[in-house]
């Protein structure tokens, strides 16, 4: 088998993530139970097949560097479990359409220069795969990669919830160029909504109704910090949803579950370093019927948008 070479639009926490488990799990040995990893080998590839050609973002602190010391870069703070060595491949600059909304814009500043020739980068490099991992709320931004994705014939994995890989229009798109889609929004491994999930399903199985159901999510990163603009989250609410809701649909039970639009309680970032601050939680207005709980009786002050009435 060849290498899979992987492009990465946002070198944010998962990023770092997902690059520091690449190399941590790179030489995993096969067959022998990992913590951590389901798959050692899938569709005939290993962990180390996978290849990263460059990162693109626009923040000036990690345009311009080696993409393995970017993922370091504040204000990411995932939690270093491995120190990727250099890697040899940039972080360039990408385009930043609305990819930095309010709160993102005031603690990070954009890269001088002009965007990067993307499509002939990811044909310089053979890219395989484009991964998007762009701060929630990003729809032009993503709709303006995944033309560049298109035009360089690479496969697109979408990990945030622009729906891209759910629609017909975009499907047709990469079908017409022989291209794979993947998304829309990724799960954490073991994180709330699994367990959300997990959770709505023994109460089926149980017998017992689920009237109400909701999620209340707490970080302190700079997703959590830029979700504070709930004008961002229109797409995450329909996404989490979908999530939940789905398993219900497989149920044998008359079980009624209203579905409650994802709330992401607020894990504030602020420069000074991680304090996570939780807000009074807002009132609910709940609706009888299926569909998404109005929220925002209590208005949010800090939302600069609803104050200025945008
Ligand atoms: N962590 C999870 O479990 C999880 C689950 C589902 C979805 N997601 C989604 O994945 C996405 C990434 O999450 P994260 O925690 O890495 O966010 P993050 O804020 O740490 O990273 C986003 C990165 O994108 C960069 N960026 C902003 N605008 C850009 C542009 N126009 N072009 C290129 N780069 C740009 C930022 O500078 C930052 O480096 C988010 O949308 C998040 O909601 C995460």
């Amino acid at each position: 088998m060849g290498k899979i070479r992987v492009a990465i639009i946002g070198v944010g926490n998962c990023a770092s993530s997902l690059i520091q488990g690449i190399s941590y799990y790179r030489n995993a040995k096969e067959g022998t139970l990992i913590p951590g990893i389901m798959h050692t080998r899938l569709g005939g590839y290993r962990i180390g097949d996978i290849e990263f050609t460059f990162g693109i973002d626009i923040d000036k602190n990690k345009v311009g560097k080696d993409l393995a010391s970017a993922i370091y870069t504040k204000p990411n703070n995932t939690f270093k479990f491995c120190e990727v060595p250099r890697l040899g491949v940039p972080v360039v600059r990408g385009m930043t359409h609305d990819g930095l909304g309010y709160y993102l814009s005031q603690i990070i500043q954009k890269a001088p220069g002009p965007t990067a020739d993307i499509v002939r980068l990811l044909r310089e490099t053979k890219t395989d795969v484009v991964i998007n991992y762009l701060p929630v709320g990003s729809e032009e931004a993503t709709k303006w990669y995944v033309e560049q994705v298109l035009t360089a014939r690479c496969a697109f994995i979408n990990c945030i919830p622009v729906f891209i890989a759910s629609q017909k229009y975009w499907q047709k798109r990469f079908i017409e160029k022989g291209m794979p889609v993947m998304g829309d929004d990724i799960k954490s491994q073991v994180g709330a909504t699994i367990l959300h999930r997990i959770l709505v399903n023994l109460f089926n199985d149980r017998g017992v109704r689920l009237d109400r159901t909701s999620q209340l999510n707490v970080g302190g990163n700079t997703d959590f910090l830029n979700m504070l603009e709930r004008t961002r989250l229109a797409s995450k609410k329909i996404s989490k949803t979908q999530a939940r809701y789905r398993r219900r649909q497989h149920s044998h039970r008359t079980v009624r579950l209203r579905r409650l639009a994802h709330r992401p309680e607020v894990g504030v970032y602020t420069p000074r370093g991680q304090d996570v601050r939780r807000r009074t939680p807002e009132r609910r207005v709940e609706t009888r019927s299926l569909g998404f709980t109005e929220l925002g009786r209590g208005r949010d002050r800090r939302d600069p948008l609803r104050q200025t009435g945008a």
